[in-house]
């Protein structure tokens, strides 16, 4: 087993969601309205990769008329999803499926929209994941995919939250939403051949906004 799904066990996946349903909270709707404004996409199938305990899939069915699929490889991270989705009273709208990003269980051309907060930073081969997203994106559909606290003042309140819980987290967020790592993520686009594609760095986070165009296949 890989270091990223170790950390996500039984204790990490409580820490997890113990996190989004609190410190994190107030960050998921403003993310969902950002995905939802800049792409328009109000219906349709939504996947949300490393969904976790599934918040921002709850925000996203919350705020449009998407069908969301709630994906993640960890079966501890299901057990919490499962009930946040059902608390919500979403569970007609939001799925779970357990797989892996760099391996989906989804056909070509079958999604609108989609969308990834926090998880690509543990992915162990991200030209193979991308490669994935792209094959299973609709011609016309966006991905809204990376890392962030929704804005400047929610980011600066839960740095300081989470800094005191873990001090080392401070190093690891700065390292997840730098430049350099930013730089990464585009050669890495570039090498596989995607052609449109836009990346936010900023206040908002690190966000990769890919727009597959309607002629479809990667090189
Ligand atoms: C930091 S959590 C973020 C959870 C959620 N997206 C959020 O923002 O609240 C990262 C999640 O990504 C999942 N994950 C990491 N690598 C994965 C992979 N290769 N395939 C599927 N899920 C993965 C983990 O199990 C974990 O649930």
């Amino acid at each position: 087993m890989s270091d990223a799904k170790k950390k996500y066990g039984t204790k990490g996946a409580r820490n997890m969601d113990e996190i989004a349903r609190t410190i994190f909270a107030p960050i998921y709707p403003v993310i969902a309205e950002m995905i939802i404004g800049m792409s328009g996409i109000m219906k349709g199938t939504c996947i949300d990769l490393g969904s976790g305990p599934a918040i921002l899939s709850i925000a996203v069915a919350q705020q449009s008329d998407l069908s969301v699929i709630a994906l993640d490889y960890s079966d501890d991270m299901h057990k919490a999803a499962s009930r946040n989705i059902e608390d919500a009273g979403l569970s007609s709208r939001i799925g779970i499926l357990c797989g892996d990003v760099h391996a989906m269980p989804f056909d070509d051309d079958s999604a609108d929209l989609i969308i990834s907060r926090g998880s690509m930073f543990f992915w162990d081969d991200i030209h193979t994941a991308f490669r994935e997203i792209y094959r299973v994106l609709k011609p016309g559909g966006m991905t809204y995919i990376g890392g962030g606290f929704g804005n400047k003042e929610l980011r600066d309140g839960i740095a300081a939250a989470m800094i005191k819980k873990n001090p080392e987290w401070k190093e690891f967020n700065q390292k997840n939403i730098s430049l350099e790592n930013a730089e990464r993520f585009q050669t890495m686009l570039n090498e596989i051949g995607v052609p449109k594609y836009k990346i936010m760095l900023g206040d908002e986070g690190f966000w990769i906004v890919i727009s597959k165009t309607e002629t479809g296949a990667l090189a």
